[in-house]
């Protein structure tokens, strides 16, 4: 491994010569492990704390198959799919393991009683399979998170719909959490010359999600003059739709629950938005009911801050505990875009508000190829920015997950794989000076 980080720090701008160092038969990654699937039984969510249950572990490295890559990892960034591992929720990950472990003898391999977790990466392609030719040892690359068998005609049109679609390193093994990961080789794209390797590797999972649910004709199909409800706007998801509004002439309406997390939306360029925190929207009265007088004083306040104007795109992604809100505060013929349901997934809405006002509720889940490709494009031209707030060491990845579980970092939080310090990879300084405030907008705040 020595051998190899050599090699990728001897130069920023050369093209690493790694073609012909030996790949080790084992490396460190950070694994949930099988025996300890049920650790957190009887305990509340919150109070289940990933730096018990994820570790630093030594892995034997797998072997290479066709169409696949091994990365050398430099950076790569926690994802609350990492968080949702980590505590077991809602299911293990052992079970997709298994499940894709049936598939082949190829995915045999995915079926281990560890998971190397992590659905990010940035890194140098250190061997490619039988069969790969767009990619070569010594590229710089960033990795989306899709994995796809594609051999049903079902994800010929778009790739989502594969009936084997898998999120790579939250359902298969060998995630970039670590100092190697196997992907497929249709999983690589070019790292953006002008960033650092954790700037790069941050992006990745939720930029992607955020291109597909706002932007791609998949999703909200977002146009100018679009007023746009982003929940969780300086978060991970959030943070890149905010971006993505602005950059494509909508009007977001932040949501966050800060003065710090409200400041940094503003600091993006967006002109409204409002503190749930601090205005107490309180959408359920109970368990089991909601409080419609809340998703009144919402809408009225949202009107209050476009001038009258409801909302065109609801970008959601909190679920039970916002989704009644939402599918209200639409405007009639409008659009609700859900990715997730952080808050729980039995959602519970007045579905008067839906049908007599003809609006409709769409189902998003990451990206297809095309849209990650898309997505890392807008990075790579400086048009969306890295939103890193922080930076751990690989060893401390369960505290990191805990701040994205406690809800207590910004924007995203970032993890040092091989890469022995911050700073390193950037091979376009100049691109890079051109932007130096907007991709440090989210640090340290
Ligand atoms: N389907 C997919 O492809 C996909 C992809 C990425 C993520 N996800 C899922 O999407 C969710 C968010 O991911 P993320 O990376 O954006 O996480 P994140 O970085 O934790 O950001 C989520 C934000 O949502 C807000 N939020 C949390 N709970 C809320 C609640 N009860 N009511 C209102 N707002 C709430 C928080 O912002 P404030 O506290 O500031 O309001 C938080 O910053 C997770 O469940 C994740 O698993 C799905």
């Amino acid at each position: 491994m020595k051998d190899i980080l050599e090699a990728i720090l001897a130069s920023d701008t050369e093209r690493p010569d790694v073609a012909g160092i030996p790949i080790p038969s084992t490396y460190q990654g950070i694994t949930v492990r099988k025996d300890e699937e049920n650790m957190f039984e009887g305990m509340a969510s919150r109070d289940k704390d990933p730096r018990q249950s994820l570790h630093l572990d030594d892995v034997a490295t797998p072997e290479l198959g066709p169409g696949e890559a091994l990365v050398a990892v430099m950076a790569s960034a926690v994802n609350y799919n990492t968080v949702w591992t980590s505590i077991f929720e809602p299911v293990s990950t052992f079970g997709f393991l298994a499940r894709y472990g049936k598939l082949s003898e190829l995915t045999k391999r995915h079926d281990l009683p560890y998971h190397v977790v992590g659905s990010d990466l940035a890194g140098v392609v250190l061997k490619v399979g039988v069969g790969v030719s767009k990619w070569k040892p010594g590229d710089r690359v960033v990795a989306h998170c899709l994995s796809v068998e594609l051999e049903d005609a079902m994800g010929h049109d778009d790739t989502m719909m594969d009936p084997q679609q898998r999120i790579w390193g939250f359902e298969t093994n060998f995630g970039g959490l670590a100092e190697l990961a196997l992907v497929k080789a249709n999983q690589l794209m070019p790292k953006p010359d002008h960033l650092s390797w954790e700037e790069a590797a941050c992006p990745g999972l939720v930029n992607s999600t955020a291109y597909r649910q706002l932007v791609s004709h998949n999703g909200a199909n977002m146009k100018q003059g679009d007023v746009v409800l982003i929940w969780g706007a300086s978060g991970g998801l959030g943070s890149y739709a905010t971006q993505m509004a602005l950059a494509g002439g909508g009007i977001p309406v932040c949501v966050v629950s800060s003065p710090d997390k409200a400041e940094i939306c503003r600091s993006l360029g967006a002109e409204h938005v409002i503190d749930r925190a601090a205005e107490g929207y309180k959408f359920w009265k109970d368990e089991h009911n909601q409080d419609p007088k809340e998703w009144q004083r919402f809408g009225k306040r949202i009107r209050e801050l476009t001038g009258g104007e409801d909302i065109d795109i609801v970008f959601e992604h909190p679920g039970r505990e916002t989704f009644g809100a939402s599918i209200y505060v639409t405007r009639r013929g409008g659009l609700i875009t859900t990715c997730a349901s952080t808050s729980g997934y039995i959602h519970q809405y007045d579905n008067r508000y839906l049908w007599m006002s003809l609006k409709r509720i769409i189902g998003s889940h990451f990206a297809n190829y095309r849209e990650a490709w898309e997505a890392n494009r807008l990075i790579e031209k400086g048009i969306i920015h890295p939103t890193l707030s922080k930076t751990y060491a690989l060893a401390d990845t369960g505290q990191a997950a805990l701040d994205v579980h406690k809800n207590s970092h910004q924007g995203k939080v970032g993890v040092l794989c091989l890469a022995p310090s911050e700073g390193l990879g950037v091979s376009n300084p100049e691109k890079r000076a051109k932007f130096e405030t907007a991709i440090n907008r989210f640090r340290n705040v």
